[in-house]
This record gives C-alpha cells, sequence and structure tokens, in this order.
C-alpha cells in the first residue's frame, strides 16, 4: 500500500481501450490518473482487440503530465480478467489495475495472485530502476460490496483505495439516481469511512455523467464540492473538460492552504510556550485542526504549490 502522504489522486479520467483517438489525446492531459477502459466503454466484440491495443500503447514511456497509469480490467468473472491482466502486465508504465464490480474478498485474492505470478518482484523491497509495486483499486458497485467492505478492504496488500459506482449500484439497487445524490449517501460514507479505517490512501467518487454545457460544469463543481465534504479525495471523470474543474476543487485552495499555513506555524509558537489549545481569528486551535493542516499543507506541496514560500511569509505568525 502507498503512504497517503504521497498519493495525489484528485481526478481519474477513463479513456475508451477501444479508441486510438483518445488513447493518443490521454497523453496530451495533465492528470492525476488516467484509467485505460477495456471494461463498459468497450463493446464485447472489442474486447481482444483493445486489450492489445492498450497494451501496445502502455509500452511507451509515461507522458511527464501523468502522474498515474491504470488499466480498468474486465470484472473476475467475465471471463476476460485473466487475459486482461496477462497482457497489460506486460508494459512497464502500468502502475495500478482498477478492478471493478469487486463483490467479495476472493475477487482480490485473484487478481493478487496473479500480479504476483506474472510479476516476480511485487513482493520485493524496490531498488533503483526497479518496477514499483502494481497496485489496486477496487471499484465497489453493489449491495453485497458494500456489506464485504471490511473483508474486500483487508484481502490484498497491493489494494490502494476504494472507487464508488454510482450507476451500477443504483441499477444493483433498482433506484434511480437524483441530482442530490441523497440516495447514494449510506453507500458513499461507508466507503470513505471503510477506506479510513483500513488506511488505505484513495476514496474516489462517482463520476458526474453530465458533461456537456454550463448546467454541467455547475453539477460538476457541486458534486465536486460535495464529495470532498464527505472525504472523498477525488472523482472519476469521463470527460477531459472535467478534469481540470475536478483538481482544482480536490486540490486546496489558497485561502484554505493559508489558514492550514498560518496553524502550522502559530502550533510551533504556542507548543514552545507549552500551549496545546489556542485562538487563530476567534476560533479554537487544537490537535485535530493542527493535524489536519500539516495533512493539507503537504498535500498542497504535492498539487505544485510553493509551500516553503507561503511558510516563509507567514512565519512570524503568533497564537492568539
Ligand atoms: N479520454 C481522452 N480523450 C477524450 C475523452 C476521454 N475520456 N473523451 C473525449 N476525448 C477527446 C475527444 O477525442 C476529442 O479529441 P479532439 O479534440 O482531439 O478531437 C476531445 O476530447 C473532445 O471530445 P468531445 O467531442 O467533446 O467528446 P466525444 O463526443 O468525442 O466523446 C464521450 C464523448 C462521452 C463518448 C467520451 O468522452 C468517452 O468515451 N468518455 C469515456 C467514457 C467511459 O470511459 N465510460 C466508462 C467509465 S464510466
Ligand atoms: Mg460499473
Amino acid at each position: 500500500m502507498s503512504s497517503a502522504a504521497s498519493v495525489l489522486r484528485r481526478a481519474l479520467l477513463y479513456v475508451p481501450g477501444s479508441s486510438q483517438k483518445m488513447l493518443n489525446k490521454s497523453r496530451s492531459l495533465n492528470v492525476d490518473l488516467v484509467a485505460y477502459d477495456l471494461e463498459d466503454s468497450v463493446a464485447p466484440h472489442s474486447k481482444h482487440e483493445a486489450r492489445f491495443a492498450v497494451r501496445d500503447f502502455l509500452m511507451q514511456p509515461k507522458a511527464d503530465n501523468i502522474r498515474e497509469q491504470a488499466v480498468r480490467i474486465n470484472a473476475v468473472d467475465s471471463g476476460y480478467a485473466l487475459q486482461d491482466l496477462t497482457e497489460v502486465l506486460k508494459a512497464p508504465s502500468v502502475d495500478t489495475i482498477v478492478v471493478p464490480k469487486v463483490n467479495q474478498a476472493a475477487d482480490l485474492h485473484f487478481i493478487s495472485d496473479v500480479i504476483r505470478h506474472t510479476l516476480p518482484d511485487q513482493d520485493r523491497q524496490p531498488s533503483a530502476g526497479s518496477r514499483p509495486p502494481v497496485k489496486i483499486l477496487a471499484l465497489i458497485e453493489s449491495a453485497q460490496a458494500l456489506m464485504s467492505l471490511r473483508e474486500i478492504c483487508t484481502a490484498s496488500p497491493y489494494l490502494d483505495g476504494l472507487i464508488f459506482a454510482a450507476e451500477d449500484f443504483a441499477a444493483d439497487l433498482s433506484i434511480t439516481r437524483t441530482p442530490s445524490l441523497s440516495e447514494f449517501l449510506y453507500a458513499r460514507s461507508a466507503i470513505v469511512t471503510a477506506s479510513r479505517a483500513y488506511n488505505l490512501p484513495s476514496a474516489i467518487d462517482l463520476v458526474c455523467t453530465a458533461y456537456k454545457g454550463d448546467d454541467a460544469k455547475l453539477s460538476l463543481e457541486e458534486e465536486s464540492r460535495g464529495g470532498k465534504v464527505m472525504g472523498f479525495n477525488g472523482k472519476q471523470c469521463i470527460h477531459p473538460s472535467q478534469v481540470e474543474v475536478v483538481q482544482r476543487i480536490y486540490g486546496p485552495n489558497l485561502k484554505e492552504l493559508e489558514w492550514a499555513v498560518r496553524v502550522v506555524v502559530g502550533n510551533k509558537k504556542a507548543e514552545s510556550v507549552g500551549r496545546g489549545a489556542w485562538t487563530l481569528d476567534g476560533k479554537m486551535i487544537d490537535v485535530p485542526v493542527v493535524k489536519k493542516c500539516v495533512a493539507i499543507v503537504a498535500r498542497a506541496g504535492l498539487c505544485g504549490y510553493d509551500t516553503g514560500k507561503l511558510l516563509a511569509k507567514w512565519k512570524d505568525q503568533q497564537p492568539e
């Protein structure tokens, strides 16, 4: 499992593996995580061809503007998963496997065994130049999966996060998605809580299926803010136009970051005079607030903010 502090998966963009045009386009995008898809965006008659197209495409080195490359394989019970994995793991630039329709621990046992079998160095201590261990992200998309979160979260040492798939989940429960997303409250909350409880660095929220026009942009912003407030640290995207909005909202904004920096600096001063609780702008600051602010500053660094400069700017911040 990765250390949470080093993981940045604000946007996960799906790219259909059957579209050479979109595969090529993905290399020009600035995105934290690209998931090349072999599952639902690929028609059954194109599965075989798409698998080889994605494998060949991923033989080239990763583009600088993409942090992480994943492949979403087909589900374990689809009949395609073994061949998908065997082929795509040949490409050294695959960092992560996204596994759809994970319903039980056994699904991840299967995937982990195949990874281990295909990549014998997977469990060795990484050395300079060696391939880092391949990680797994599990899609939670059924009632059964939700009821099995505990066993799923502890099923594989390679598991690095959970993703909520609203459309399949709605189909499984025979419910209809509404703009408020209130019908998904329990599922989303359970996923975020499980990922924290089992120390998985990522909890990635549902796709906003609307992507064209001003209304779609507003929905995307609202959904992204809502997911962030619930504790998700990223969101799935289906179109390049969604990525900038999602990455902006899931990264710290400058106001939030300045506040966090002032708390971190002020807390050092408070600690030096033996104060655990103190005040900033009329608000009480204590250990949990400081912990959150330290995490915000660390994440801002990953997002490209010059946190050193901000820390210097606020170096004289005093506790009230
Ligand atoms: N990844 C990479 N490039 C994409 C893309 C994606 N997901 N979606 C669109 N593009 C590219 C298009 O090829 C086009 O490129 P160009 O400027 O070089 O011509 C550009 O972005 C604009 O695309 P646009 O014309 O607005 O969209 P479209 O009609 O080509 O495609 C969708 C719309 C919804 C079919 C397409 O975005 C898509 O297939 N998304 C992924 C769906 C998916 O993976 N679903 C399963 C997971 S939920
Ligand atoms: Mg699905």
